[in-house]
């Protein structure tokens, strides 16, 4: 009767029961009462959880709006205390903060090894030498630059495939592919054809398929600590089975580049392998930090391809003109090459644009963790709460964009050459896809470079039609680690070239 009597006066508070325990414990709303930061109250006990299933971007956005708290909503999971924002200058407060450069505990990310990766290591020694590392051997300008043919290459073989296509198909399946065997020619050195099915690839995709899953879940344990015995989602179980496949996988891997020192085309395995003293990792760190690569670097990437394809099916004046600012810059008797890209302007702001509508991570993927008291928006912040930025409000808020809802790539087309470019890679915050500040997504310039050079190669290859021409794109969507189309894309191609 206690216990229920303290919940349902923690409930009380705006914000729920996590915010509710946290005032009354620490007398906070009573003795200054403009602490309190808007938000629903949920339910008892297990506050808005059903705020973050589905849609969550889409309810969150109506939520804030409906307690007049787009700068800052504050609401409850169970026993974790959130914040979050759907505008873009709370939003850099939180991002670029030193305070929020941590990440949340989340139990299926540790049982899948991520805290000894970059993307949920604590902010610390250990995740800046991991950061460092990758920016120095894979993600620095030189080493994207010296796996152009690789990309090249496999936009080629996509092309190959396409073009046998009779008919309408799904492309879906082509983009995780060629995503994949990308990773895995930078990360593991390996080189399979796209059209040749091998078993290394269709298990390492299971294993992505597996763990996406997994990590995109919400899990009622990560929230309410007394239901954590009984792994009612079946998540723990399921790490538990995964991981021991993904250890094989790689560490196979890793042994077998042991065993070839003296190789003079370095991946990412070899570079790790190279390292010494303080940076050297462990087998199982290693194994950590592979496997995150290829997790991250291959999902995100295909996903935004498909949404730039639908949205090039749908707007067929907007891919004729891409389509003639390649022939202008390219001509026809040649493929596209990534130099001239740097030509281009239409091409990169038929990208941003669709960032802008269509963002992979709508609520910047993974949240921010305050790692001690601080102020947001003027509020008190105590250590602890987990911090959000709702990315998809902010690129569709009136406020912010003129027209948000329209599909128009045009705005990023600077009228003036001395406009300076809208750079989407976290400098500002009206559209920051790849996020911001210390944890931005250090793969955003590899990442934003082979999505924009693949859309080039198969915009300028192909006319991308609908399957069907009285059934438009359902542009539908569905939330897991990054924001799909619920339907996939069925297309019909005509050869262009
Ligand atoms: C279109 C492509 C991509 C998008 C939209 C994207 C988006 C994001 C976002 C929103 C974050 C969270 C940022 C934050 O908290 O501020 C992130 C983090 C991360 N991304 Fe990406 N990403 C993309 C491609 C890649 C690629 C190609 C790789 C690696 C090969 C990668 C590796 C990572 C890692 C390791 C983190 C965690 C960073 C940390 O916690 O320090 N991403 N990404």
């Amino acid at each position: 009767m206690a216990w229920l009597a303290m919940a349902l006066c923690f409930w009380f508070y705006p914000g729920g029961p996590a915010w509710g325990k946290y005032n009354w414990l620490t007398k906070r709303a009573a003795t200054k009462p403009s602490y309190t930061i808007p938000g629903p109250r949920g339910l008892p006990i297990v506050g808005s959880m059903n705020l973050m299933v589905h849609l969550a971007h889409h309810k969150l956005s109506a939520a804030a709006k409906s307690f007049g708290a787009k700068r800052l909503m504050a609401f409850s999971l169970g026993d974790t205390r959130v914040i979050i924002t759907c505008n873009p200058d709370v939003a850099k407060e939180i991002l670029n903060s030193s305070v929020f450069s941590d990440r949340p505990v989340k139990e299926s990310a540790y049982s899948l090894m991520f805290n000894r990766a970059i993307g949920f290591a604590p902010y610390g020694v250990y995740w800046r030498t991991l950061r460092r590392i990758a920016a120095t051997h894979l993600f620095c300008p030189k080493q994207i630059s010296s796996t152009e043919a690789q990309r090249l290459d496999i936009a080629s073989q996509m092309v190959s495939i396409i073009a046998c296509r009779r008919g309408e198909f799904f492309v879906r399946d082509i983009l995780k592919k060629a995503s994949l065997n990308n990773m895995m020619c930078s990360v593991f050195g390996t080189n399979y054809q796209l059209g040749s099915p091998n078993t290394e690839t269709e298990q390492l995709s299971q294993l992505v398929e597996e763990g996406y899953d997994l990590l995109g879940k919400l899990n009622w344990s990560d929230h309410l600590p007394w239901l954590a015995g009984l792994d009612i989602q079946k998540i723990r179980l399921r790490c538990s089975k995964l991981v021991p496949r993904v250890n094989k996988f790689v560490n196979k891997i890793i042994q077998e580049h042991k065993l070839q020192s003296g190789n003079t085309n370095r991946d990412f395995v070899d570079v790790l392998l190279s390292l010494n003293g303080p940076d050297r990792l462990s087998d199982n760190d290693m194994i950590a930090v592979l496997w995150e690569m290829i997790f991250r670097g291959t999902d995100t990437v295909a996903v935004l391809i498909e949404w730039i394809l639908a949205r090039m099916v749908l707007h067929p004046e907007i891919q004729s003109r891409v389509q003639a600012e390649l022939d202008e810059v390219v001509g026809k008797s040649r493929p596209l090459m990534e130099s001239d890209v740097e030509s281009m302007v239409y091409l990169p702001a038929v990208v941003k644009e669709v960032l802008r509508m269509h963002p992979p991570g709508p609520l910047l993927s993974w949240a921010r963790l305050a790692i001690k008291d601080t102020t947001v928006d003027g509020y008190h912040v105590p250590a602890g709460t987990t911090a959000m930025v709702n990315m998809w409000a902010i690129t569709r808020d009136p406020d912010v964009w003129v027209d948000p809802v329209k599909f128009m790539p045009e705005r990023f087309v600077s009228k003036d050459s001395t406009d300076v470019e809208f750079s989407v890679l976290g400098s500002d915050l009206r559209l920051s896809p790849f996020g911001s500040g210390r944890r931005s997504c250090p793969g955003k310039t590899l990442g934003l470079a082979t999505v924009t050079f693949w859309v080039g190669t198969l915009l300028h290859e192909f006319k991308w039609v609908p399957s069907d021409e009285n059934s438009p794109v359902d542009l539908g969507e569905v939330l897991r680690l990054s924001c799909e189309m619920a339907n996939p894309l069925k297309v019909k191609v005509h050869p262009r070239l």
